[in-house]
């Protein structure tokens, strides 16, 4: 009898995977290399490489400045458009622009801006770091006094959803959650928390980096007024691609764009000298947008949205599930900890796995069995499902692998307290 742990078991699955193809629509430098980092980075897809040279020998080299009329400033929408499918928003409600903590920071004043007689920002301590800067940074630069409530997580695992619920009141302006969150990929019900926060009147803004592409969303059905989010990770935008950002249509009027530059100005070529915000989401743009990149986002959203939301939901849960059952058996008994919900209703697409040694085990994991994770102190090592390329024959080869490193003690020789490196 066949058991989960059978490398055939794998195989039958990667058979039976009607998404298997999008595999040959990337590129695989490295076959031998097992890659579970799509969700810090995605792979390059093929089409990328065509549509930029494209880009650079056709329209920058021979169109010049004229682009910008053939196009090129109607990107940042355009995009964002598309990515409004990966959302569940309105063709209308989500624009390209900046890095996702620019964002957030734009989005944050404009909504504390929108709440003058509120003094409190909710959040949690799962959420990732540079959104707890930018809100330290927002709450010092506004003129009034900001309260950060930041809601520990009962186990550092799972979101605190009663102690964010009871912090959310009166006074509170907006709630800012990363809704899965990075460490132990974590999903919140956006629909709820959102309720909620309407219910005392607050804002909510999310951090869509960790779910845009990896689980579905309904940014309409949940309500939400507000949202940023990146896509270099599972929209396979590559390395520093800008972000996007959502406001619900009925907000776009009444907020404001605390960067206000020429680009979300109402006629930026009449250059007038005071500025006046152009109407809906245009003035939540700052500068120039970069075409080159968000030619490269526009390539791997392409792929998102032919594989269909739905079926690529689909094949993470059965992914992630199978990595948690070779985990139990496999991994449980060598003192690995789930660092994950273990119920897929509540988890991203990636899964974190604990081990004391875990810093050491990540390092031998790369160097010496070809698997890139990547890894979160104090302990995670963190493993990416991207459903468009990653197979059922990988995830089982990289745990049997981890299983490798520490059976074999194959992990010895690495330092414990080295510090500095991106995974
Ligand atoms: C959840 C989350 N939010 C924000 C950021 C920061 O994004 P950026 O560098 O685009 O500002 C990251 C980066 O990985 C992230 O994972």
């Amino acid at each position: 009898m066949q058991t989960i742990t059978d490398r055939f078991h794998a195989q039958r699955l990667d058979a039976q995977d009607e998404l298997a193809s999008f595999r040959q629509r990337f590129v695989i430098a490295d076959p031998e290399m097992i890659y579970l980092d799509g969700n810090s980075l995605g792979r390059l897809p093929q089409a990328t490489p065509t549509a930029l040279d494209e880009l650079v020998e056709t329209a920058w080299g021979e169109r010049l400045i004229r682009g910008w009329n053939e196009g090129w400033l109607e990107a940042p929408v355009r995009v964002g458009g598309k990515i409004t499918r990966l959302l569940g928003a309105q063709p209308d409600e989500v624009i390209m622009a900046d890095s996702t903590s620019v964002n957030l920071f734009k989005l944050l004043v404009a909504a504390l801006e929108a709440r003058p007689d509120r003094h409190k920002i909710v959040t949690d301590d799962l959420n990732f770091p540079s959104d707890l800067y930018i809100m330290q940074g927002a709450a010092r630069l506004l003129g009034r006094e900001i309260e950060l409530v930041v809601v520990p997580s009962p186990d550092g695992i799972y979101g605190p959803v009663a102690g964010l619920a009871e912090a959310i009141d009166g006074e509170t302006a907006v709630l800012s959650l990363s809704h899965t969150v990075f460490k132990s990929g974590y999903t919140y019900d956006m629909a709820a928390l959102t309720a909620v926060a309407h219910e005392a009147g607050a804002l909510t803004l999310w951090d869509l980096s960790h779910s845009a592409g990896a689980v579905l969303l309904d940014l309409n059905g949940a309500q939400a007024d507000l949202a940023v989010g990146c896509t270099y990770k599972y929209l396979n935008g590559g390395p520093g691609a800008p972000a996007f950002l959502y406001v619900r249509r009925d907000l776009q009027e009444t907020l404001h764009n605390p960067i206000s530059g020429w680009m979300g100005q109402r006629n930026a070529f009449d250059f007038g000298l005071t500025y006046e915000p152009a109407p809906g989401l245009h003035r939540f743009l700052t500068g120039t947008p970069s075409i080159v990149a968000i030619t490269a986002v526009s390539a791997g959203v392409d792929l998102l949205l032919e594989a269909g939301m739905d079926r690529l939901r689909a094949k993470s849960i059965a992914q992630t599930d199978y990595l948690i059952g070779l985990w139990q058996a496999w991994l449980e008994p060598l003192g690995f900890r789930l660092n994950s919900p273990r119920e897929s209703a509540w988890r991203g697409s990636h899964v974190s796995l604990g081990h004391d040694d875990g810093w050491r085990i990540a390092q031998a994991l790369i160097q010496e069995a070809h698997v890139l994770p990547d890894f979160r102190r104090p302990d995670n090592i963190r493993l990416g499902i991207a459903p468009l390329y990653t197979s059922y024959t990988e995830i089982h080869d990289a745990l049997a692998r981890l299983r490798q490193v520490v059976t074999d003690r194959l992990y010895d020789r690495y330092p414990a307290d080295t510090e500095g490196i991106v995974t």
